[in-house]
């Protein structure tokens, strides 16, 4: 039996070099037995005799390598043996990776998703504190990651929060940035981290703020914010009495709506146009909305995702005939991961009321799903998405539209017309008439609510705000004329 010791649970590189000088002195998968330095000693186990120093070489696939440096990660102690015998195999064996249903191949995958969806979470759920004041703040937050992921995120807090010194403090490894490089120093218990302080009341405010009643879908909620981050939350406090007053207030947002009746969510049989639809919608026929939004989390498409908090999917239900499409989330639909629930999303809610469209029947979407700005200070500033950016989101839209199936896309603004239209489509030509598109679904164009938000001339605000509902209110026609004719 060869017995390894690693530096640390971490120490990918350690693994590396061991695992090739095992598998170049031809050292079966069964005779080796992997433990990080602090573990206990195995006792009285038979040793082997030491390894040859490696010479000759192999090769295995890059995409090995890449899941292995991301599987190492995961809390499974078993992890490092069945990287040493997925290597082992590749040896002889170099398109193993491709046979997704074998049990080595499924269980790397598995380990990497977990690792990336924790990284999410740590993205998305650490909330700073702030410990000394003015001059001398330091931020400070706690946070219990189910991996060893604290080294693999910590990068993304050095480029997200550059301007402010901060720890982030966890049982296994503690991540620092003092404005020029991040450091690690191991873990610490829980009472070492900071409860409270004036941020916190922000925090509340701001989440109450973006909490939609009408839209609460708890099962889905806990999904995304499992309660076991809740402790750490200052927003936390707040989450049940929301959840408990929820039924309460929509109803009263119901009882104050447009005396529009409220139209039956029937869905009307999709237009002849299923033989129509693109190549796309068709391969993904089978796709639902919540797998699509899993699947999205963990998108690289483009290099958006890494300073993003998180993927900001589309949200509605899974039978709406209206799709909206905007250009991307902005800083508080970023932090939410849900569209159009900042300042844009409220002029979109007040105009969509006023065309007499229920938002609660719409799917709400982005062409782009990552939010793109550059820092300035503690602001993030909105950055318009490029055409590459646009081309890679590309396919999450195509597998939206094919699993909702709308009636009809409404594109509001440049960047939506342009990932809808499939080019570049001026809004003030366009806009105001439905157009026909190959795949047989109808479109409409339209200004972003955002356009309307800076324009700094208040006649011209009121005006552009009615075309902007003006243009709504030809989508809400359409769905009233087809439910006639149904
Ligand atoms: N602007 C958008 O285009 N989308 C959002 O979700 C928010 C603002």
């Amino acid at each position: 039996m060869h017995f390894i010791t690693l530096d640390s649970e971490t120490d990918f590189n350690g693994w590396r070099k061991a695992a090739r000088a095992l598998a170049l002195n031809d050292v079966k998968p069964s005779d080796v037995n992997w433990r990080v330095a602090d573990d206990a000693p195995e006792l009285f186990a038979p040793t082997a005799p030491p390894l040859e120093p490696p010479h000759g070489t192999f090769n295995v696939p890059a995409k090995f390598v890449e899941q292995a440096e991301v599987a190492i990660l995961h809390r499974n102690p078993e992890r490092f043996a069945l990287l040493y015998r997925l290597l082992w195999r590749l040896r002889t064996h170099h398109d193993l990776l491709d046979i997704a249903t074998d049990p080595d191949v499924a269980e790397i995958a598995a380990m990497a998703k977990a690792v990336r969806r924790d990284e999410h979470k740590m993205h998305a759920f650490v909330r700073f504190r702030e410990v000394g004041r003015e001059q001398k703040s330091h931020f400070v937050a706690w946070f219990e990651p189910e991996h060893h992921i604290v080294e693999l995120a910590a990068p993304f807090f050095a480029r997200r929060f550059a301007d402010m010194p901060w720890s982030i403090l966890t049982p296994d490894a503690c991540a620092h940035w003092d404005g020029h490089a991040v450091s690690i120093t191991p873990g610490v218990g829980k009472s070492e981290a900071p409860t409270a302080d004036r941020l916190e009341e922000t925090w509340r405010r701001y989440y109450a703020s973006i909490f939609n009643p009408a839209r609460l879908k708890v099962a889905a909620m806990r999904n995304e914010m499992p309660k076991k981050y809740w402790r750490n939350l200052p927003e936390a406090s707040l989450i049940k009495p929301l959840i408990e007053g929820a039924g309460r207030t929509a109803s009263a947002m119901i009882a104050n709506a447009a005396t529009e009746p409220h139209k039956a969510q029937k869905r009307l049989e999709p237009p002849k146009r299923d033989d129509k639809r693109s190549e796309m919608a068709r391969k993904h026929a089978g796709d639902d909305i919540e797998t699509l939004r899993e699947e999205a989390a963990d998108c690289r498409a483009c290099p958006l995702y890494k300073d993003a908090t998180q993927t900001v999917f589309g949200e509605g239900p899974p039978t709406a005939r209206i799709m909206l499409v905007g250009e991307q989330p902005g800083d508080k639909e970023d932090l939410a991961g849900k569209p159009f629930v900042g300042p844009a999303g409220q002029m979109l809610d007040r105009a969509l009321e006023e065309a007499g469209i229920d938002r609660r029947t719409v799917y709400v979407t982005n062409a782009v799903k990552h939010f793109k700005f550059v820092p300035r200070g503690k602001i993030r500033l909105h950055q318009k998405p490029n055409t590459p950016e646009i081309k890679a989101c590309r396919p999450w839209y195509e597998r939206e539209l094919a699993a909702i199936k709308p009636e009809l896309v409404v594109a509001m603004g440049a960047t939506a017309a342009q990932s809808v239209l499939g080019k570049i489509t001026p809004i003030n030509k366009n806009r105001g008439h439905l157009i026909d598109l190959d795949d047989g679904t109808r479109a409409l164009v339209t200004v972003h609510p955002s356009y309307l938000l800076r324009l700094p001339d208040a006649d011209a605000k009121a005006r552009e705000y009615q075309r902007f509902v003006q243009d709504l209110k030809i989508a809400a026609d359409l769905l009233r004329k087809s439910e006639q004719a149904a």
